[in-house]
């Protein structure tokens, strides 16, 4: 067992099964696995996905918190929860989660914005922006900006309002992140299932990591390259745990219910980085 010391939470991971149990009084709400049988349409190449279908793709714990934190997080209505992608490949893709975009605010100018922090391993994150994304005919989506982002271990990503985002685990091992999401914000897998997935698949190769774009896409814009910065007005420092941040200064989190006024500065956070070569 590996303590998730990154959390700032007594997690626990088991290093073969890669199995995370709490410890102490912390408690989990509810628990989900997806195997890569069930990733079918949303992979970039499915030939091997019949002899792999059983397989670990990724786990879901849903709702973790210390008893005396549930309400400042139900206050809120907020949500921590923590993922787990398996190592390994399919078809020569790195294992990722299924991608979706998220739903509009009340005054429909923007969607939600939500945390993400990687407590283990190295995650890269495809965010794609869409205002049309739940177009009644989904010929009709347009994606206006592609933006690849690598995250290394006890760093955060804010994901923008207004982008589609897919989480890939490119390390050697598990990739474990934890989210705080806004628990009315919709979720809308469909967009993304009807082209096949985000707008690129990121591949391992013996060279390194390498992307290639999805030509299920009309008119994908050229992909940007983007790692991230700290935002203290926001809770986010190198070193604080989202969890604990979030339970000292709640307010600084409030661009998770009200991401308009936000929308700038969260993207500010994203800073150029080197290009990832093309395949
Ligand atoms: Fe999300």
């Amino acid at each position: 067992m590996i303590e998730l010391k990154h959390s700032g939470l007594p997690l626990f991971l088991d290093e073969t099964s890669h199995i995370m149990t709490p410890g102490g009084s912390l408690r989990m709400g509810g628990y989900s696995r997806k195997e890569a049988g069930a990733m079918k349409g949303l992979l970039m190449d499915e030939s091997s996905l019949e002899s792999q279908a059983g397989e670990p793709f990724y786990d879901v714990y849903r709702d973790i918190a210390f008893e005396k934190d549930k309400a400042l997080l139900e206050e809120h209505q907020y949500r921590y929860d923590i993922t787990i992608v398996m190592p390994g490949l399919i078809g020569g893709e790195c294992k990722k989660t299924s991608g979706h975009y998220h739903g509009w605010t009340p005054e429909k100018t923007t969607t939600y914005a939500e945390v993400y922090e990687v407590v283990k391993g190295t995650a890269l994150y495809v965010l794609q922006k869409s205002m049309n994304f739940d177009d009644k005919d989904p010929e009709n989506v347009r994606v206006d900006d592609l933006i690849l982002v690598t995250v290394p271990e006890g760093r955060t990503l804010l994901v923008p309002p207004g982008y589609g985002h897919c989480s890939v685990n490119i390390g050697e091992g598990p990739l474990v992140f934890s989210n705080l999401a806004y628990v009315p914000c919709p979720i809308h897998y469909d967009p993304v299932r009807y082209c096949h997935g985000m707008g690129a698949y990121i591949c391992r190769t013996p060279e390194g990591i390498r992307f290639r774009c999805n030509d299920r896409y009309k008119e994908l814009p050229k992909a940007r390259f983007a790692a991230v910065k700290d935002e203290p007005e926001f809770g986010i420092r190198e070193g604080l745990p989202v969890y604990k941040s979030f339970c000292e200064n709640p307010g600084a989190f409030d661009f998770l219910a009200h991401p308009d006024a936000y929308t700038d500065r969260i993207m500010q956070m994203l800073v150029p980085c080197e290009d990832l070569i093309q395949l």
